[in-house]
This record gives structure tokens, C-alpha cells and sequence, in this order.
């Protein structure tokens, strides 16, 4: 079904968001023919620009980034192009100041109307307040005024809950889409339907049956050029509160009573609500230092340009989450995120618990395959199975095996940024992957003791860029007698 018709107003029009994420999956949706005619992209930045020019930098843009599957390029759809092209426009402006908005709602008009926060924190505030005065935002019979906010959603959990009461005032939580990039891909998705679409997982998915689980997401990239960001942001705050807790929420969840919004992230704020408060020695900090990625020397995090030389600022953290409700009592989730490690890998894995008692002789519980079912969100995307088999032969041994279903060799989907889904879903009105401001504050509130303690040189532990993170996260999993799966 085809968008309705309005326009897609993106402050921050001529940002690397926009030109990397946006506009390729605009144009993913025009080739899927998800859009309406009465479809329009109105770029709103400081940059002296005419329509045309903007032009040329979207098709530029288009070729760098949308026309692409994976690696392999792509030749850009012409007739999409000319389809896109008049649809493009241009409103020159300061974000702060009136006469913008004035600009803005001479383009637009009375139409449906969705504005896209593309742009530095500081000013998601001041946006939406001007948005508000100018009359932007009030909704007709027949037509939607709707805001995408991007992350960070704050820095901790009071200024989260600052912000949320800040956009409320202008905004009904209808009208806010607070974005969350994980809830976009694929197998995020997939998560809540491998668990509420079979009847053989759920019944397994509890305390009764599984040991632990453990979260990655791990990156190969180092800070790049965002030192800038990054040193007053780090590891926590970029990935944990957000995306791990996504996934967190996704695999731990009561089935909610329908796939509506509001159903589904209550049952997600229910579980993070439930985490109980971290303490010290469940948490490690981590900094890269030198080494080797990809068969090429790195420097550490303290020599990237724009890095203080003694910065405290963590690349990596692991933590062990408890949840205290009946399901999950006693099961520790783990989870792990960090830059310049091993590999690019983002995964859940699922430890069950073992065979109760040995009925094979020559090999003891102990020794069993673990049985462990990873579901993998990226690179590769799919689920793996990993249990014990019967080794061929004349004598009773035992092997661990692998059972895989990889997403590529089933369906074959077209190109997709991630963003595709998000967008259209707001185009739609649909917000079950968006966050409620509850959910973001529950996401802030699992992290904020950490926050609460402050940085400080004890509490970091190096890595050496490349490795498999800090020594003090493998002796988090020593502890309970446990360890981690491999990243690389
Ligand atoms: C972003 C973080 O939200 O997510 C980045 O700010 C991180 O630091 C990125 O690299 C990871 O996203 P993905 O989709 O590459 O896993």
C-alpha cells in the first residue's frame, strides 16, 4: 500500500544522515513503489542552496549510497530519478529563527506533514518549540503533523525526561517518533517474530530452561571523525541505553496481546522496568588501544585526532543485567558492545541449559555441546541452532553440531539502508517501532547507575584494537563460571 501524500521535511537537509541513510531509503521506497505522488522532500539547512543545486547533491548522493546491494553497486533507476527529482526542494535557514518556519509552511501548506530531526541534539529542543509557535504542528480532520526525532534522546535519564516533558508540550506522544536505527533492521524485527510466530520456542524461552544470554555488538570501526561526539558520549551512552536495550527488550518480553504500538511497548517498558539496578562489579569499561584490524596497524583511541591524549572516555563496556521477574529470576543477560573489536558482529545468543544427568559414558554433561541458539542481526542475518549429534562410527561419541537458516538464502530483498521501514511506518502512522518516552527513560534508567558513579582511570580497561575487548570482561563470565562466545 502506498504512502498517503504530504511532505517529508528533513531539518538537517544537508547532513551525512540525510545523504548516507535518508535519501537512499526514499528513493529504496520510490522503487518499491511505496510512495504517493502527492510525495515531497523538503530539505531544510544553513547552506546557501537553490533547488537545483540540492538536486545535483541528492543524485550524487543517490549514487554514492542508495544504489547499492551490499557491497555491489548498483546502476541509479533513471525513471525513479525523474520521478524523485521535481519532488526535491530546498528551504535555506537557521534553525532558531521564525522566518524559517514561515519559509517551511509556504512550501508545505495544509498537507500531511512529517519533520525529520536530522541534527545535533541541542536543537531538538528549540525545533520543536518553533514548530509549535508557528503553527506547524496542528493537525487538520484529514491531515497528520508527525516528528522524527533522532538519537541521542538525552545524555542520561534526567535530561531524557526533560526532553520528553519539553517536546510534550508542544507535541502529542501520537505526533513523536523517536527513532531507535536498530528497530529498522530486519532481523531486530524478526526476533518477535521467531518468538510469537512458533509454537516451539516460547515454551522453552524461561528461566526453567535457559542458563544465560549474551548480547553483542561488536564494531571493527574505530571513533572515525567523531571524536567530537564520541568523547563526551562514549560506548554507554552511544549503544547501551538505546540499541542493546532494544534487543534486550525484544528477546526478554512478555508476549504482548496484539502487534498494535501501544501493546508492544508496554511490554517492552514492563521488562526494562523489571532490570534490576547494576552494581559495580557487574560492569566493565573498556579503551581501545593500539593493534591490528583487518591485517592493518591502528592507533589507539587516545592518539585519534580530536582525542584528548588522557581521555577517560570507555569505547567498550560489557554488563551483566539481572531481570527480577518470574520468567528471567536468576538468568543473567550479558551483554557487550564495543568499537575496534575482533569483528563486525551483532548477536544474541541464547545458552540453555544442559542435558539434566549423563547417559553417554565416555561423555559427561560437561562435555556436551552446549546447546545455544544465536540469532544473528548483521553481518549475516539468520538463527543458528547448536546442539549435540552422534559422531558416525561404531562406538557412542559425541559431536556439537550446527543447524543454520541464513536470512539471504530463503528471501531475497531488494537494497535497504534500515531506514526504509522506519520511515514508511511513520508515513503509515504506525509507531511499534518507535520509542515511547517511557521506553526511552526505562533504557536510561537500566544505565544511570553507571552514569551515577562518574569515570575515572580505575574504572577503565584497555584492549588492544582488534582483540576480543578487555581481559576484565572475560573474568566477568569467569566469575559465574561461564565465558563468552568468540567475536572474531
Ligand atoms: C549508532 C552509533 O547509533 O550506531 C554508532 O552512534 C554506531 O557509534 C552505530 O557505530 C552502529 O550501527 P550499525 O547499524 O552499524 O550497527
Amino acid at each position: 500500500r502506498r504512502s498517503p501524500p504530504g511532505s517529508f521535511v528533513i531539518f538537517g537537509g544537508g547532513g551525512d544522515l540525510t545523504r548516507r541513510l535518508l535519501l537512499p531509503a526514499i528513493y529504496n521506497l520510490a522503487c518499491a513503489g511505496l510512495l504517493d505522488d502527492g510525495f515531497s522532500v523538503v530539505a531544510v539547512d544553513r547552506a546557501e542552496l537553490t533547488d537545483a543545486q540540492l538536486q545535483r547533491n541528492v543524485r550524487a548522493a543517490l549514487e554514492d549510497f542508495a544504489a547499492r546491494r551490499g557491497a555491489e553497486a548498483v546502476t541509479l533507476r533513471e525513471d525513479i530519478w525523474a520521478w524523485m527529482q521535481p519532488r526535491i526542494r530546498y528551504v535555506r535557514g537557521d534553525f532558531e529563527s521564525m522566518q524559517t518556519y514561515q519559509d517551511i509552511a509556504a512550501v508545505v501548506g495544509d498537507q500531511n506533514c512529517i519533520f525529520y530531526l536530522a541534527v545535533a541534539a541541542r536543537f531538538f529542543g528549540p525545533i520543536v518549540d518553533r514548530l509549535g509557535e508557528a503553527g506547524l504542528v496542528r493537525e487538520g480532520r484529514h491531515t497528520f503533523r508527525r516528528v522524527i526525532v533522532e538519537k541521542p534522546f538525552g545524555n542520561d535519564l534526567p535530561s531524557a525526561v526533560a526532553l520528553n516533558e519539553r517536546l510534550l508540550h508542544t507535541l502529542t506522544e501520537q505526533q513523536i517518533y523517536r527513532i531507535d536505527h536498530y528497530l529498522g533492521k530486519e532481523t531486530v524485527q524478526n526476533i518477535l517474530a521467531l518468538r510469537f510466530s512458533n509454537g516451539f520456542f516460547e515454551p522453552l524461552w524461561n528461566r526453567q530452561n535457559i542458563d544465560h544470554v549474551q548480547i553483542t555488538a561488536a564494531e571493527t570501526v574505530g571513533v572515525e571523525q567523531r571524536a567530537k561526539f564520541y568523547e563526551g558520549t562514549g560506548a554507554l551512552r552511544d549503544m547501551v541505553p538505546n540499541h542493546v536495550m532494544q534487543l534486550l527488550a525484544m528477546t526478554a518480553m512478555e508476549a504482548p496481546i496484539s502487534f498494535d504500538a501501544d501493546a508492544v511497548r508496554n511490554e517492552k517498558t514492563k521488562v526494562l522496568d523489571a532490570i534490576h539496578p547494576l552494581l559495580p562489579q557487574d560492569v566493565v569499561r573498556g579503551q581501545y588501544a593500539p593493534g591490528v584490524v583487518g591485517g592493518k596497524e591502528v592507533p589507539g583511541y587516545r592518539q585519534e585526532p580530536g582525542v584528548d591524549p588522557h581521555s577517560l572516555t570507555e569505547t567498550y563496556m560489557a554488563m551483566k543485567f539481572q531481570i527480577d521477574n518470574w520468567r528471567w529470576a536468576g538468568v543473567p543477560f550479558y551483554v557487550r558492545t564495543g568499537k575496534r573489536l575482533a569483528a563486525r558482529k551483532t548477536e544474541i545468543a541464547i545458552h540453555f541449559k544442559s542435558a539434566p544427568y549423563a547417559l553417554f559414558r565416555d561423555t559427561p554433561v560437561e562435555k556436551l555441546a552446549p546447546n545455544i541458539m544465536v540469532i544473528h542481526i548483521q553481518p549475516t542475518e539468520g538463527v543458528t541452532m547448536q546442539f549435540s549429534a552422534k559422531i558416525p562410527g561404531p562406538s557412542v561419541r559425541l559431536g556439537g553440531v550446527r543447524m543454520k537458516f541464513d536470512y539471504a538464502e530463503w528471501f531475497s530483498e531488494g537494497p535497504s539502508t534500515g531506514y526504509e521501514t522506519l520511515i514508511y511506518d511513520c508515513m503509515i502512522g504506525d509507531a511499534t517501532l518507535f520509542q515511547r518516552a517511557d521506553n526511552i527513560e526505562a533504557g536510561w534508567r537500566a544505565v544511570q547507575p553507571v552514569l551515577d558513579w562518574g569515570q575515572d582511570a580505575r574504572s577503565l580497561d584497555f584492549y588492544a584494537a582488534g582483540s576480543e575487548g578487555p581481559e576484565a570482561a572475560d573474568a566477568l563470565l569467569a566469575r559465574d563460571h561461564r565465558h563468552w562466545l568468540k567475536i572474531g
